[in-house]
């Protein structure tokens, strides 16, 4: 029984529920795949961030394995007490080589990274350029720098420009996600990186859905538009198409340095565990050796996209195997979920906050390891359901 200075609490979640925006877990049954245990059926898994199908891959498992055999299961403290080890300098050095920059360096997980990197760079004196859909930790980060922060409408430079003109700031940060976690689609960022530039602002790109897919060498969207050296903070993680967990922020070395003494979620937190640095490791092998991945999974993602247009949604934008089936209210969007569910499919319901009122939505993420049968099996499915789910309103 809950105690009594609770009591308040059944009444909220009764709350949630009657609006559609009360969120629950589901268990999957190990191993994470194409295809998941749910509730024990076996269902297509389209809701995964596993975009290159290494989370489950051996060589990973292996790497995380021999990680925690060779320097424990723990890092036992924060890099900066007593846990900083050999296995978190070597992902820093593969990673600022991969992103050509002068270092790297390691968050717990990109919410850490996003949380604590703003705060670091910018405060009372200062302003921050957001994109409204902007992920969620991005805008945690920003509040808790106590920045004044302006958000400009999705994608609008021009409403950028205006309000980089107007700041009388001390300092400025603009801040993106480089691909948008809930529609796929890309930030501009050359025309960004060009008003970064001509206003002397900070640029801070978050690649969490585009990194290890999209450029040359897998390393994002900014290598991809040709702008990489003119992003001075580049963030990612490691949990989503590099099958570890983690995150980290590559840039000049002053950055790594002062991130070093003033991030504090770097700074009041314990380091890593070797084994997931040591998987992440391996993610950065597997990424480099096999682009066949990235080209297979956004060939799929060609395929989806010409399919949904067919069932008349708009995923024109779409750049990374993020395909937003925008449904409109709660109600709908659950009952889409319900009924791929019914059809074999795993697809879950993304209602606000996590986007914005009145496009709930089923995000359909799909991963290398996802083949083109499934995909239209998808299609096929959506194709039956749509009729049968309630009105839009
Ligand atoms: C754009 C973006 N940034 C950061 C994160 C957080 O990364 P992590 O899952 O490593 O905490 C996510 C998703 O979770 C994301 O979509």
């Amino acid at each position: 029984m809950a105690r009594a200075a609770l009591g308040w609490i059944p009444q909220e979640l009764e709350a949630l529920e009657a609006r559609g925006l009360r969120r629950s877990l589901e268990t999957l049954a190990p191993l994470q795949g194409p295809v998941v245990e749910v509730g024990g059926r076996r269902l297509v898994n389209l809701c995964s961030n596993d975009y290159l199908g290494l989370a489950a891959d051996p060589r990973l498992r292996r790497a995380a394995a021999e990680g925690a055999e060779r320097a424990g299961a723990g890092a036992g403290a924060s890099r900066l007490v007593a846990g900083d080890l050999p296995v978190h300098r070597a992902l820093e050095a593969r990673l600022a080589a991969w992103k050509g920059t002068e270092g790297a360096l390691l968050f717990n997980s990109g919410y850490h990274a996003n949380a604590g990197v703003p705060p670091a760079l910018v405060g009372r004196d200062d302003a921050i350029f957001a994109d409204v859909l902007n992920h969620a930790s991005i805008v945690d980060g920003c509040l808790l720098s106590r920045a004044r922060l302006l958000r400009y409408r999705h994608g609008d430079v021009q409403e950028l420009s205006d309000l980089l003109s107007r700041t009388r700031a001390r300092r400025r940060l603009v801040v993106t996600d480089a691909v948008f976690s809930m529609d796929g689609d890309a930030a501009p960022l050359r025309e960004i990186a060009a008003l970064c530039d001509r206003h002397g602002a900070m640029l801070y790109v978050d690649e969490a859905h585009s990194a290890g897919l999209l450029g040359p060498t897998g390393a994002g969207l900014a290598e991809a538009l040709g702008v990489a050296d003119r992003v001075d903070v580049h963030m990612g993680t490691l949990g989503k198409a590099l099958g570890a967990f983690g995150a980290y922020v590559a840039g000049a070395r002053p950055l790594v340095d002062l991130l070093v003494s003033r991030a504090r979620t770097f700074v009041f937190t314990t380091a890593l565990p070797p084994a997931a640095c040591a998987a992440a490791l391996a993610g950065l092998e597997v990424v480099a050796a096999e682009p066949a991945r990235r080209a297979h999974v956004l060939a799929l993602t060609e395929r989806a996209k010409a399919g949904l247009s067919r069932l008349g949604f708009d995923t024109s934008r779409v750049v990374a195997p993020i395909l937003p089936v925008v449904l409109g209210s709660e109600a709908r969007a659950l009952a889409a979920s319900a009924a791929l569910r019914e059809r074999g499919y795993f697809v879950r319901a993304i209602r606000p906050p996590t986007v914005p009122r009145g496009t709930s939505r089923l995000r359909v993420a799909l991963s290398a390891a996802h083949d083109e049968a499934q995909v239209d099996g998808l299609l096929a499915a959506l194709a039956e359901i749509l009729p049968g789910l309630p009105p839009a309103e």
